[in-house]
């Protein structure tokens, strides 16, 4: 059986020293004009020293028009060029690889950040439905973006198309109701986030490592979303050249909803080519859980809460005997418990938006 600590060869020539990642976290500890900090430095710095060798950065805009929070990371200017390259030397010189996570907020995006209106697949109340010149630019942002993160030193990316942003906006069932060649049918919704990967390969070339997170089913933000069509975005996203595909279960414990005598790991591991590697997240917190994911068929698995909680979380696993288990430390914790693991003031009140995360001390 594969170990958590085994290092894991992506087929770009990337090796990552462990099958244990930082999964992407919004933090709002960058600088207004989306330039790294060095909180958000520090934070990231804490989780490559406890032993996780692969780093996603937060959800990071391509474009000026898609931030979704304030103290967003951004991507979408040589100006963030010098954060970035401090976050991936200094990350390397902590024994990690990272990638950032490039998105899009859609219909998501805050106006009052940006300054202009939202705009998504379909007119809503708050966006405005995009145009072909639109689709032009962002898909072009995209791999702007990558090109970024590639001249900035980092190992690869990651393009979000989960959790409800402009990608999953497009691939929605419910949410895209266009009628033109971005929209109706699989194909033609699927076409933006294929056309981003097809793009960002096209700019970064084969040796560098780009995959993309998806919501195989309905969660939260992630609406009209079915297994079957996630399962052949992904096939068609292997095709374009994905090198990764990271599912995002939010609960991994879970069967899927459509086929509960399956779960989403077995059987997107049957539908991709055996040389692009799968990660998972969702609710992980023992290394019991981290490694029935792992015999599952991810070659990979992403940490978020668990992570902020336990910032050695891989350290601590792999020291452990049986005599001396890791017991992870769970929630609620308090505002100075997440203040001594590396969160700035600002990230870990913003932690109070997890239910049941934080509590007064
Ligand atoms: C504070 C916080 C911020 C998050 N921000 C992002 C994000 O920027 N991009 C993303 O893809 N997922 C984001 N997520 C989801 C996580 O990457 C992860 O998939 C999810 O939290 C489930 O894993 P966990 O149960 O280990 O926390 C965020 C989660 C948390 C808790």
């Amino acid at each position: 059986m594969t170990s958590l600590f085994e290092p894991l060869a992506f087929r770009t020539g990337l090796t990552v020293k462990s099958r244990l990642a930082l999964a992407a976290m919004t933090n709002k500890q960058s600088h207004e004009d989306g330039t790294l900090s060095d909180d958000e430095l520090r934070w990231l710095r804490m989780r490559a020293d406890g032993g996780f060798r692969l780093i996603f950065t937060c959800a990071s805009h391509v474009a000026k028009d898609g931030q979704g929070w304030s103290g967003e990371l951004g991507c979408f200017s040589d100006a963030h060029l010098p954060g970035l390259t401090r976050l991936a030397t200094d990350l390397r010189e902590h024994g990690s690889s990272t990638m950032a996570q490039l998105f899009h907020g859609g219909v998501r995006a805050d106006a009052a950040l940006s300054g202009t209106k939202p705009w998504t697949a379909t007119e809503t109340e708050t966006a405005r439905a995009a145009t072909e010149e639109d689709l032009t630019r962002v898909i072009r942002e995209f791999g702007d973006a990558a090109v970024r993160a590639k001249a900035a030193g980092m190992d690869g990316v990651e393009l979000h198309g989960a959790h409800g942003y402009l990608l999953t906006q497009f691939l929605s069932a419910t949410e895209n109701q266009r009628q033109d060649s971005w929209g109706g049918s699989l194909p033609n919704r699927a076409r933006l986030i294929r056309s981003v990967m097809r793009e960002v390969r096209a700019r970064v070339g084969a040796s560098f490592t780009v995959g993309v997170r998806l919501s195989p089913e309905d969660f939260g933000n992630a609406k009209g979303m079915d297994l079957d069509e996630s399962i052949q975005t992904a096939r068609w996203l292997a095709e374009d050249s994905a090198d990764f595909i990271h599912l995002s279960l939010w609960r991994s414990e879970l069967m899927t909803k459509k086929r509960p005598e399956e779960h989403a790991v077995n059987v997107f591991r049957a539908a991709l080519p055996a040389d692009v590697k799968l990660i998972v997240a969702g609710a992980v917190w023992t290394p019991g859980e981290a490694s029935a994911l792992l015999e599952r068929g991810a070659d990979l698995v992403a940490l978020g809460r668990s992570a902020i909680v336990n910032p050695d979380w891989p350290r601590r696993a792999e020291e452990a005997t049986s005599a001396a288990p890791f017991e992870p430390k769970r929630p609620p914790v308090t505002i100075e418990e997440l203040t001594a693991r590396g969160l700035s003031k600002t990230f870990a009140e913003y932690m109070r938006v997890w239910k049941g995360f934080v509590k007064d001390a």
